[in-house]
């Protein structure tokens, strides 16, 4: 096709995706898909730099893919596969990490944030060469527009730099590719800590509404939500953290604008807003849960869609390999 090329990708690190991975990360995919040659990657060699049990971890990629094809990633249209089904990922990787700096690396943000955390000893090498394995899945398609959040424009900037000093160093063969930043707006916060990032790994389970949970338990934790002592839906990021996340959800799933919203939500307590904002997601994230289980009951028909798609990303990343080998001698 003549459209820009697109990549994306997310992690299989949990069963399910969380509302904030559809409104901040699926529900735009879906939007540019369209206008876009977009290739949407499950990144589970990227899973593994943290500790992953083996079964789990297969579960955990399979329920992804499902849940991305549920909510309207169509692998007709885009290319959506598994990284590990297509080995040109930690092959570019390994030379991308030839022409890294180890004190380049090192000023990772994420990476000194990660393995802060994790103690000098349960950092892995793994850890510390992700960004070199995302540069990998980037430049190996061609990619123009790399859609991230605002955590990962540091790793698209590096993306850049080595993609610019390879093609210095051995001839043009990369495109240079530009972040797309998402939308600060679309920015989910956990329904007990509001300002707080929602996350796959948070710790606080009734913070989290999974897409995978039963409407019941959606409601359940909607309705439980922390807000505050005052009674006005007014959206205030800073006074009202609870109610604007509140707010921003029910404003992108609805489609309606905030101030639509606190207009309609004028003189009436914050019980009714959750109460609508639970139908409101239940109705969304129903029929993607049922969905999701529909594939997921048919494993073989599943596997069958990804092997294709791993079949098309292949075709696109073994020439970029190839010609990245030829460059450098290999
Ligand atoms: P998680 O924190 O759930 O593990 P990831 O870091 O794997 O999420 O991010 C996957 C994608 O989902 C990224 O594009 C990220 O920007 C988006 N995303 C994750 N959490 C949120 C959130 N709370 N609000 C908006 N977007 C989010
Ligand atoms: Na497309």
């Amino acid at each position: 096709t003549s459209k820009p090329r697109l990549f994306s990708g997310m992690q299989p690190s949990a069963n399910s995706l969380q509302i904030g991975n559809y409104i901040g990360a699926l529900l735009q995919w879906k939007n540019l898909q369209a206008s876009y040659d977009a290739v949407f990657c499950i990144v589970d060699l990227h899973a593994l730099t943290v500790p992953q049990d083996p079964a789990l971890l297969r579960e955990n990629t399979r329920r992804t893919a499902a849940q991305y094809i549920a909510a309207g990633i169509d692998p007709a249209e885009s290319t959506l596969f598994v990284q590990s089904h297509v080995p040109a990922h930690p092959e570019l990787a390994w030379v991308l990490n030839t022409i890294t700096g180890f004190g380049e690396a090192s000023r990772m943000t994420q990476f000194k944030d990660k393995s802060a955390k994790q103690g000098t000893d349960g950092a892995t090498v793994g850890l510390f060469a992700y960004p070199m394995l995302m540069a990998a899945d980037i430049l190996l398609y061609d990619a123009v527009a790399v859609p991230v959040g605002d955590d990962q424009r540091q790793h698209v900037e590096l993306t850049r730099d080595l993609a610019g000093r390879f093609n210095s160093r051995f001839g043009a063969t990369f495109v240079v590719p530009e972040a797309v930043i998402l939308k600060e707006t679309a920015r989910i916060y956990d329904l007990q800590e509001p300002t707080a990032k929602m996350s796959k790994s948070a710790s606080s389970e009734s913070g989290v509404v999974w897409l995978m949970d039963e409407p019941s338990v959606t409601a359940k934790k909607i309705r439980a939500a922390v807000t505050d002592d005052g009674r006005e839906v007014r959206f205030d990021r800073g006074e009202k953290p609870g109610i604007a996340n509140l707010l921003t959800i029910y404003s992108v799933l609805a489609g309606k604008t905030i101030p639509e919203l606190e207009a309609e939500y004028s003189g009436r307590g914050y019980g009714d807003l959750k109460k609508d904002l639970a139908d409101v997601v239940v109705e969304t994230f129903g029929p993607i849960r049922a969905r999701t289980l529909e594939l997921l009951d048919d494993p073989a028909e599943l596997d069958r869609v990804l092997a294709g798609n791993a079949a098309r990303a292949a075709e696109i990343a073994d020439v970029t390999l190839a010609k990245v080998y030829d460059r450098i001698g290999l």
